[in-house]
């Protein structure tokens, strides 16, 4: 049994996509062990994205991610680091296999609606980063 992050961006909660991206999540069989909602800080986003800051989109992703709520959820199922990043599809919604939440909701490269975990040790990472263990559920 595996876990991941994933994140309903500032787009994706605006324009009303949280029910159609958690009903992917479930009809794949992968299970949703804790959820919330926040609006994240410019010092808290920053941390979350700290792998990209020397990364020349850097202070646009934290404008884009400090700009309204997101969710964030820890997903659990076998593989689902790597099955939570296919339904995403690439990070270019114009590059994103057909039928994923990125070739179908995406905007642009940045404004890309989700987000997920793309290894073991980030996943870790970015869980501990949101929930204490006591906010998650088996
Ligand atoms: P994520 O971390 O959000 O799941 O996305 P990812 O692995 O597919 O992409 P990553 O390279 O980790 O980039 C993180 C987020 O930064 C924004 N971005 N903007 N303007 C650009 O060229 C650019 N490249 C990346 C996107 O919001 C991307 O998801
Ligand atoms: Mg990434």
């Amino acid at each position: 049994m595996e876990r991941t992050l994933a994140i309903i961006k500032p787009d994706g909660v605006s324009n009303g996509l949280i029910g159609e991206i958690i009903k992917r999540i479930e009809n794949e069989g992968i299970k949703i062990v804790g959820m919330k909602m926040l609006h994240l800080d410019r010092f808290k986003a920053e941390g979350f994205y700290y792998v990209h800051r020397s990364k020349p989109f850097f202070n646009s992703l934290i404008d884009y991610m400090t700009s309204g709520p997101i969710v964030v959820m820890v997903l659990q199922a076998p593989d689902v680091i790597n099955r939570w990043r296919k339904l995403m599809g690439a990070t270019d919604p114009k590059q994103a296999e057909p039928g994923t939440i990125r070739a179908e909701m995406g905007l642009n490269i940045e404004r890309n609606v989700v987000h997920g975990s793309d290894s073991k040790d980030s996943a870790m990472y970015e869980i501990n980063y949101f929930f204490k263990g006591t906010e998650l559920v088996d």
